[in-house]
C-alpha cells in the first residue's frame, strides 16, 4: 500500500476538488469573460472528460492517501449530465466524509431533491449580488437572481446545508456587501466574501479591484455585532464570525491580502483528469492516461502520492514575486 504523502512544505493531502466540466451557463467577467469564452471557445471534448467511473476510482485511491473531503466543481457542475449519479457513486465510497458541490445555483431549484437523495453533504452557492440588474450584468448572460435564490431555498428545503460565496470586486459590487449580509442573516445562511483573485489569464485582474477582507469586515461591523469563531478544521480557508444573536455566520476568504498557503491541503483535478497542486498552477499532471492505460491501483496511488510529494506551491504567499502562466478557473475548478 502507498503511504500518506506530505508535500515538500510538510502539508498533507486532505481535500480533492474535482472539476466535472469546464462548461458553464454563466459568463462572469472575473472568470469567463465573453470575449475569451465566446461561441468559438473550445471546451474539453466529451470523450476527454473523466468518466464517472474514472472519478470514482481516483477518489477511492485517494482516500487511503488522506483524502476525506470531496468537492465537485466546474465550470458549472450541474451542466454535467447525470451528475446526481456521480454524487451517489461517490457517496458510497468508504472514507468520503464530506461530499460538497460548488454551483452558481441557477439550475439548483429542480435538482436539489435528487442531489440530496443521492447523498450530497452540502452545497456552496455563488451569489455576488442581490440587485437584479447588477446580478444579470455580473453573470454575463442576464440570468435572474430569483432563480438562484429559489435554488438556495430548495436546497435547504431538502435538507442540504448551504453556504453562499460572494466575490467582491471594487467598482462592481461593493455596494452589495451589506445587502448580502442582511439577506443571509435573515435567511440564516452562512455567507463568505471572497477577495477577487488573479486566477487565470483572461480576467484582467488588478490589485486596485480587490476589496480586502479587513475593509469588508469594517463595513459589516458598522451594522452587525459579530463574534469570532474558531476554525472548523485545520487549514479552513474562510475566517469566520458569528452574529451575536446566533442567527448565522459570516466569513472572509482573504487569498490576496492574507494568504493561507501554509495550511493548504487541497489538490484539484481538472475536467480532463489532470492533477493540479495549486489553484494558480500553470500545468497539471495527467492522471487520465494512467486511468485509461494498464496501470494498476497501486501504481496510480503511487503517482498521486508522488505528485503531491513534489509539491512546493504557495502562490498566494509569493504573489508578485513569481510570474507564470496560469490555468483558467473554469477549467481547473475553483
Ligand atoms: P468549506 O469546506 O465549506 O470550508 O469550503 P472551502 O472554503 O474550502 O471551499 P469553497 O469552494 O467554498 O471555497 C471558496 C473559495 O475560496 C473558492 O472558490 C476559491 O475562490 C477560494 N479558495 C478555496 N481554496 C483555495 C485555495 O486553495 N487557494 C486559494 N487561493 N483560494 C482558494
Ligand atoms: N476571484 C475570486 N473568486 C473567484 N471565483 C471565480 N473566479 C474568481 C476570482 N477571479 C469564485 C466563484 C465561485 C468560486 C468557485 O470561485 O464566484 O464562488
Ligand atoms: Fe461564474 Fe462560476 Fe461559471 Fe466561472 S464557473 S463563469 S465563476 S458561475
Ligand atoms: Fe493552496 Fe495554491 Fe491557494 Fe496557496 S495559492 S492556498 S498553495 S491552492
Amino acid at each position: 500500500a502507498v503511504k500518506r504523502p506530505n508535500d515538500r512544505l510538510g502539508r498533507s493531502l486532505r481535500d480533492l476538488r474535482i472539476s466535472v466540466t469546464d462548461r458553464c451557463n454563466f459568463r462572469c467577467r472575473y472568470c469567463m469573460p465573453i470575449e475569451e469564452f465566446g461561441p468559438d471557445h473550445e471546451f474539453v471534448p466529451r470523450d476527454e472528460l473523466l468518466s464517472f467511473e474514472e472519478i470514482v476510482r481516483l477518489v477511492t485511491l485517494s482516500v487511503p492517501l488522506g483524502v476525506g473531503k470531496i468537492r465537485l466543481t466546474g465550470g458549472e457542475p450541474l451542466m454535467r449530465r447525470g451528475i446526481e449519479d456521480l454524487v451517489a457513486m461517490l457517496a458510497a465510497v468508504d472514507g468520503v466524509e464530506d461530499l460538497a458541490m460548488t454551483t452558481n445555483g441557477v439550475l439548483l431549484a429542480h435538482r436539489a431533491e435528487e442531489l440530496a437523495l443521492a447523498g450530497l453533504s452540502r452545497v456552496t452557492v455563488s451569489l455576488d449580488a442581490l440587485d437584479p440588474e447588477r446580478f444579470a450584468r455580473m453573470n454575463g448572460v442576464g440570468a435572474k437572481v430569483e432563480r438562484v435564490l429559489a435554488g438556495v431555498e430548495s436546497a435547504r428545503a431538502f435538507g442540504l446545508p448551504v453556504k453562499v460565496n460572494a466575490v467582491v470586486q471594487r467598482g462592481v459590487n461593493e455596494e452589495e456587501i451589506l445587502p448580502l449580509a442582511r439577506w443571509a442573516k435573515e435567511q440564516q445562511v452562512d455567507l463568505r466574501y471572497i477577495e477577487y483573485m488573479d486566477v487565470g489569464e483572461t480576467n484582467g485582474w488588478e490589485m486596485s479591484q480587490v476589496v480586502g477582507g479587513r475593509e469588508i469586515l469594517q463595513k459589516l461591523a458598522e451594522e452587525f455585532s459579530l463574534e469570532p469563531v474558531d476554525p472548523a478544521y485545520r487549514g479552513e480557508v474562510a475566517k469566520r464570525w458569528r452574529h451575536a444573536d446566533g442567527s448565522s455566520e459570516i466569513g472572509v476568504i482573504t487569498s490576496v491580502t492574507q494568504p493561507f498557503c501554509g495550511d493548504c491541503h487541497r489538490a484539484r483535478i481538472s475536467a480532463e483528469g489532470k492533477m493540479f497542486t495549486c489553484l494558480f498552477a500553470g500545468e497539471g499532471h495527467d492522471l487520465r492516461g494512467l486511468l485509461r492505460g494498464e496501470a494498476d491501483d497501486d501504481l496510480i496511488a503511487g503517482a498521486i502520492a508522488g505528485i503531491w510529494g513534489h509539491r512546493d506551491d504557495r502562490y498566494s504567499e509569493l504573489r508578485g514575486k513569481v510570474v507564470q502562466p496560469k490555468a483558467e478557473m473554469s477549467y481547473l475548478g475553483g
